[in-house]
């Protein structure tokens, strides 16, 4: 009462309510003057948002950002935007909808009275071709100490450590003790991620974002989440909702109308618990039908059934719709709305709640009982209506009718299963894979195989075959399925000492998983080589990578080695 009193003397006629609350927990946007922006909250917090950057986050009587930076939004580095309005957007019995307005796009605020955080949602106008979009908190680092993801739940690096570190890549740094400090060991893939944030003994402050549609990338799309920020010691709370940070390109140029969100933004008292049970609300009620926009209301679904050529179901593969007739890789597609989901153990998927539009649907093995499968399925025009079920029936994926020499590593587009592969996200780990390796078919096991090879030296894979074997006039195919690569490694591949073909950074686009501390994955790659008939002989032969330069935590990350007859 005391809270709204105050309010409403300081509003005068330009403040707006939302009149069926009780005044104590209103939603409101009060307007200040040119220099000092806007205020928007309810009782329970609020926050003044100037030109740029929201100062001023009170929740509880306390001040969460301090001298740190704030909240703010932008793209591609340090490119914020300017807030030249802000305004009601809609008020509704149950919520008031501000939106802050930049030339290139729009944010909302949904507030609701009883609701400490509030809704967001990004709609474009006019922005530019880019490759990352966010928006953030940078939070006083005496209230937010800690980080959460839905993998590490940690202290965030302490400010000093950084100051008196050696700062040996983008963002990272080496203690004296050899340890690393980096924003990426903080990383996730985000298509899993329940909820993210930074917390303390008394405050927590969170991002739920169920759907996630908006994103782009497909189920092995990793971005940042938490940080301590390098150069200030703020505690930062990232919203990474378009990224390039771990895939080759990620240049995209957004429809005008593209909505991103909501997610929403949530205060409570710092407990994990709390912000655990209010995901798992937000994850049900999703899509939100609270949100008055009939494109974004508008969604059917989408099923069918995938069959591989010789007869058996598609597994547990991973089911991806996206763009329609596109040559970009799925990891890289992102201007529209993607929906990743997974076939069960009879091949059949069915993803709900797709918006209305066509698009392309795509399949790769996830490993498990189709981890021999190195095609992929594609099919475009894929029609999806409101409120309608998109029923496809059986679809035939091809495979090749090969026969299988050896395979090393599971195909499922990631290092995962190979020794150090798949743990958490550790800076530099690749420099403790050995330069030189031998593997013998038939004797070694897959955790003797690294992910990741960088060192200069030779990785030798032995295997026997018998006269009968080679009798016939055969050719082979040696599949080489990546599951990343950072450059500048090159490396020669040799078939029983005959060069097959050198692997340069000029021949192979670069991504940055392998140095930017993932164990699991950059971007998946496919390559394949004919190994001419004669090659391949009775006895003992060989298949050799063989690094001829190297650059320090770069390099090439395995997904699986094959070698099969090809005819
Ligand atoms: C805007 O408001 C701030 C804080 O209330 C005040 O210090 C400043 O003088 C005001 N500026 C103008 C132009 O009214
Ligand atoms: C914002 O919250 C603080 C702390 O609770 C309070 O003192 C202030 O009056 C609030 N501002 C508005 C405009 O409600
Ligand atoms: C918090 O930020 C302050 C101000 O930059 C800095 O001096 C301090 O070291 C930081 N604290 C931690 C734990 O990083
Ligand atoms: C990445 O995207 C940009 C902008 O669309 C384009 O110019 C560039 O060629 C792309 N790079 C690769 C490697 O595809
Ligand atoms: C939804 O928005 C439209 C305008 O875009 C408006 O006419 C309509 O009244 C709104 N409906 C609700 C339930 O708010
Ligand atoms: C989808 O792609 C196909 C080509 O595969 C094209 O013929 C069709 O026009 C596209 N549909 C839409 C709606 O873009
Ligand atoms: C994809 O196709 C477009 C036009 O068809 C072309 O401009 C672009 O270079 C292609 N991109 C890649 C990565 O092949
Ligand atoms: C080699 O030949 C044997 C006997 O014909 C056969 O069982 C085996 O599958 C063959 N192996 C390869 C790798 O071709
Ligand atoms: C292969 O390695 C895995 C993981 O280290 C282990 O569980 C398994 O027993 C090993 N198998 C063989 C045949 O050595
Ligand atoms: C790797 O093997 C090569 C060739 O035998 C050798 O010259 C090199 O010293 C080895 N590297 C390491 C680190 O053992
Ligand atoms: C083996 O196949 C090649 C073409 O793949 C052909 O040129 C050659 O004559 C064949 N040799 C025999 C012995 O069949
Ligand atoms: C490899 O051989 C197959 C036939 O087995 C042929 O269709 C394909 O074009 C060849 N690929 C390359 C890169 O030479």
């Amino acid at each position: 009462m005391q809270i709204s009193k105050l309010v409403l003397s300081l509003l005068g006629s330009t403040a707006w309510f939302v009149a069926a609350q009780p005044s104590s927990s209103r939603p409101f946007l009060q307007p200040l003057n040119s220099t000092t922006g806007w205020i928007i909250g309810n009782g329970l917090w609020n926050i003044t948002i100037g030109n740029v950057y929201g100062k001023k986050l009170f929740y509880k009587n306390q001040d969460l950002i301090g001298n740190a930076v704030g909240h703010y939004s932008g793209y591609d580095g340090e490119v914020n935007f300017q807030w030249t309005s802000a305004s009601i957007y809609a008020e509704t019995p149950k919520y008031l909808d501000v939106v802050f307005s930049a030339t290139e796009i729009d944010l909302h605020w949904v507030i609701y009275p009883d609701l400490a955080g509030a809704y967001q949602y990004v709609v474009n106008k006019a922005l530019p071709t880019l490759a990352v979009l966010r928006t953030l908190f940078r939070l006083v680092n005496t209230t937010s100490t800690h980080g959460r993801t839905n993998i590490k739940d940690d202290l965030l690096p302490p400010f000093a450590d950084i100051l008196v570190a050696t700062k040996v890549q983008d963002e990272t740094w080496q203690r004296a003790d050899g340890t690393f400090i980096t924003k990426y060991d903080w990383s996730t893939f985000i298509r899993e991620l329940d909820f993210h944030g930074i917390y303390g003994q008394d405050f927590g402050s969170w991002y739920i974002r169920p759907g996630r549609d908006y994103f782009n990338g497909n189920h092995l799309k990793q971005e940042l989440t938490v940080h301590r920020e390098s150069a200030t010691g703020d505690a930062v709370e990232l919203n990474v909702i378009h990224g390039s940070h771990f895939q080759v390109n990620s240049s995209a140029t957004f429809p005008v109308g593209k909505i991103w969100g909501p997610w929403l933004w949530y205060l409570n008292s710092g407990s994990k618990e709390d912000a655990s049970r209010r995901a798992t609300q937000e994850f049900a009620n999703w899509p939100y039908s609270w949100l008055n926009d009939s494109r974004y209301q508008s969604r059917g679904s989408v099923s069918g059934k995938l069959i591989l050529s010789d007869g058996r179901a598609a597994a547990g593969a991973s089911v991806f719709l996206g763009d329609n007739n596109s040559n970009v890789s799925t990891l890289d597609q992102g201007t529209t709305y993607y929906y990743a989901g997974t076939a069960d153990s009879k091949g059949v998927f069915s993803i709900n709640n797709v918006r209305t539009a066509t698009y392309g649907l795509y399949a790769w093995s996830d490993g498990g009982q189709i981890a021999d499968v190195s095609t992929t399925y594609a099919q475009n025009d894929i029609v999806v209506e409101n409120g309608k079920a998109t029923a496809l029936g059986t679809l035939s994926w091809e495979l090749l009718s090969r026969q299988l020499i050896f395979q090393i590593g599971d195909l499922d587009h990631n290092a995962i299963g190979f020794r150090t592969g798949g743990g958490a996200y550790q800076h530099g780990l690749v420099a403790d894979s050995p330069a030189n390796l031998t593997y013998i078919v038939g004797q070694s096991n897959v955790s003797d195989w690294y992910y990741g090879q960088s060192a200069l030296g030779s990785w030798t894979i032995l295997f026997d075959l018998t006269k009968a074997n080679i009798t016939a006039n055969k050719t082979a195919a040696l599949s080489l399925s990546l599951a990343g690569y950072s450059r500048a490694v090159d490396i020669d591949v040799s078939v029983n000492s005959q060069l097959i073909t050198s692997i340069t950074s000029d021949s192979l686009a670069s991504d940055p998983g392998l140095y930017r501390s993932s164990t699991a994955a950059g971007e998946w790659r496919f390559l394949e080589f004919n190994i001419s008939a004669g090659v391949l002989k009775e006895g003992s032969n060989s298949v050799v990578f063989k690094a001829t330069r190297t650059t320090l935590w770069r390099g090439f990350m395995w997904d699986s080695i094959l070698l099969e007859w090809s005819s």
